[in-house]
């Protein structure tokens, strides 16, 4: 009898090629029996022939499993056969809302080896391993804003950015607690210069909540700032915290310089447990290889041991980080085969 149950939306364009390989890797993980997984057809394909992007029967669905792995939605940037996030908002966006993943958990680390756009001096001092807890339901993304006078010279748009108390509090202490559990720093990273209104409501609140956590460093980086840090001694961070749209840029950025985005894994997490957390690589449906068997899947298996973590299996989360960070040290440069990447990190674990 299935002890867990997994929904799986590979969605668009290389999420389900990579979602293939991290599901091969799970299963040789656990062994069979230990998930049983249900596949959803969601995505650009349904919605063309459907025009359903999340149907309610579905999210009902979804609320009652133990977690969802998911690979990528959306189209081509500049497509003009899907409109612009409306898989992204109608698909990821609602399930990140719908479901309360307040912490979108962010680990970048570079492993002896691996090639990186750093150079050598930055890279001799001393080990990048950090992790950004980005807020995942609040900020610039809770599509509170509108647009009138549309196609006139008079336009205006506005996007307005929605921090609360309990949400910052509850993602910057979930940070505190993670920064303790590691090297004991944490830094976070906002705009308060300019953003006065959400700037100091999270500088308040960091602060505030930092003192019940005294053995944590705290650092305050302003975003820009930070641009630099991330490229000349990204060494310095242990954990970062920041809201949603600052936490979407600097994780693509410490993507790049820790091995590129193909490595970079994410998890949505629910801090209450009400919901399942959601499990995913931090890029997306790369529609420049999709189809192709070149997209790198490492992200996706990672996100696999994110998950195991997150449903109380450490020791098997260990071994599936411990096989990737063989794998990635070994790898011969030059292009990667999706499946081949699959095949090896499973065959270390079966
Ligand atoms: P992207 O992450 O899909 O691609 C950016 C670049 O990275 C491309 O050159 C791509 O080829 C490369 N890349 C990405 N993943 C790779 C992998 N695993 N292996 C090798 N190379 C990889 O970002 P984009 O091009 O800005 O967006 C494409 C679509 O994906 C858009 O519709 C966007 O909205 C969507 N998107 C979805 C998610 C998600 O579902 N979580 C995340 C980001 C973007
Ligand atoms: C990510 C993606 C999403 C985000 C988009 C596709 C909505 O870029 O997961 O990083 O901005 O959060
Ligand atoms: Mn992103």
């Amino acid at each position: 009898q299935p002890g867990k149950t997994l929904a799986v939306i590979g969605g668009d364009g290389i999420g389900p090629e990579v979602t293939a390989e991290a599901l091969k890797v799970l299963e040789a993980t656990v062994g069979e029996g230990t998930f049983a997984y249900t596949h959803y057809d969601l995505g650009a394909e349904r919605w063309q022939r459907t025009g359903e992007v999340l149907p309610d029967t579905v999210l009902q669905e979804l609320k009652g499993v133990d977690a969802i792995v998911l690979g990528a939605v959306g189209a081509a940037p500049g497509s003009k056969a899907i409109p612009s996030g409306l898989l992204e908002r109608g698909l990821l966006l609602k399930l990140r809302f719908a479901f309360d993943h307040a912490v979108n958990l962010r680990p970048s680390r570079l492993y002896p080896g691996v090639s990186t756009p750093l150079s050598e001096a930055v890279v001799s001092q001393g080990d990048i391993d950090f992790v950004v807890v980005r807020e995942g339901t609040e900020g610039l993304y809770c599509g509170n804003g509108g647009a009138v006078r549309v196609g006139t010279p008079h336009e205006l748009a506005t996007e307005v950015s929605v921090n609360t108390a309990y949400g910052v509090e509850r993602v910057v202490r979930d940070a505190f607690i993670r920064a303790g559990a590691r090297r004991g720093k944490l830094t976070l990273l906002h705009k308060h210069n300019v953003l006065v209104n959400a700037g100091t409501l999270w500088n308040r609140v960091f602060n505030e909540v930092g003192a019940e956590y005294p053995d944590v460093e705290r650092t305050y980086l302003h975003i820009d700032a930070a641009m630099i840090a991330m490229v000349v001694n990204p060494a310095q961070f242990d954990v970062i915290v920041t809201d949603n749209l600052f936490g979407d840029i600097i994780t693509d950025l410490a993507a790049a310089v820790t091995g590129g985005i193909g490595l970079a894994a994410s998890a949505n997490i629910n801090p209450s447990g009400e919901f399942p957390s959601m499990f995913e690589p931090v890029h997306g449906s790369a529609p420049d290889i999709a189809g192709q068997g070149i997209a790198d899947p490492t992200a996706a298996i990672s996100s696999m041991a994110l998950l195991l973590s997150h449903l109380g299996m450490p020791e098997q989360a260990s071994r599936i980080d411990a096989a990737v960070a063989a794998d990635i040290t070994e790898r011969a440069a030059g292009p990667v085969r999706t499946t081949e990447v699959g095949d090896r990190i499973a065959a270390r674990l079966a």
